[in-house]
């Protein structure tokens, strides 16, 4: 079965707990495994309404446990509010809040040692892939920003010349960047490895991720635009089994 992870980034208030039950009320018959990173503010109402029929996560956290640093959220804030996994570098806080890789490693870190299952999310611009640098900028973001075991990590490959533009790779440069991460996830974790999850991210709708979802080592989406609204992400939760 296919992990379908919702992103819905800085969107939705109370009214969209609404989507958040429809999803839930769906998930046993859903054909995937369905997440959803609500935004910080509905984590915890979030959770409440889900239970145990899907799992919410957070879109971030700080790598601090505690402590003096406003405006952030511990791991273990987020494991307080019910959630059980967080996003981490996804490539709009890299570019917009200049996150490193080694920043997004301590997240990670921090993230699992709170109990959290990470999705670290990797991808080139589109400059880099035209310039041929997609695999080293990739493997690089794997180098530095993933955390120090393979258990409860989920990797996301993001292009994001991809993310929000309607535009997908081509089903070829897909299966060669999923191959490309697995690669690296073994030679990196061993075995284990070979068992992280790599999730495709980056304009999935459900009129094609039927497509996306047969290609090799794609274990799954992470989906932004089209989770807003149960019914886009449940159509793609069935076009994926
Ligand atoms: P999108 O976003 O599905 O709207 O392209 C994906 C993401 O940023 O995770």
């Amino acid at each position: 079965m296919k992990l379908i992870v919702g992103n819905w980034k800085m969107n939705g208030r109370r009214a969209a707990l609404a989507e958040v039950e429809a999803v839930a009320a769906a998930a046993d018959t859903a054909g995937a495994r369905l997440w959803l990173a609500p935004p910080a503010t509905l984590v915890m109402a979030a959770a409440d309404s889900a239970g145990d029929r899907i799992a919410i996560g957070g879109q971030d956290c700080h790598h601090a446990e505690d402590g003096a640093h406003t405006g952030c959220i511990s791991a273990a804030q987020l494991v307080d509010a019910g959630a059980r996994f967080v996003i981490l570098g996804h490539s709009e806080r890299r570019a917009n809040q200049d996150e490193s890789d080694a920043l997004i490693s301590a997240k990670a870190n921090a993230a699992r040692a709170a109990g959290l299952d990470v999705i670290v999310c990797v991808g080139e611009t589109e400059a880099e892939r035209d310039g041929g640098q997609a695999e080293a900028v990739v493997g690089g973001q794997l180098q530095g920003s993933l955390p120090s075991g393979a258990d409860g990590l989920i990797v996301a490959y993001e292009p994001v010349w991809a993310i929000g533009t309607g535009r997908v790779p081509a089903e070829a440069d897909v299966a060669a960047m999923h191959g490309f991460i697995r690669a690296r996830l073994v030679a990196r974790y061993g075995p284990a490895g070979g068992e992280v999850i790599i999730l495709y991210g980056g304009s999935v709708k459900p009129d094609n991720a039927a497509t996306l979802m047969a290609v090799p080592e794609v274990g799954g989406a992470l989906v932004g635009g089209a989770s807003l609204k149960a019914d886009s992400l449940l159509a793609i939760a069935a076009a994926s089994a």
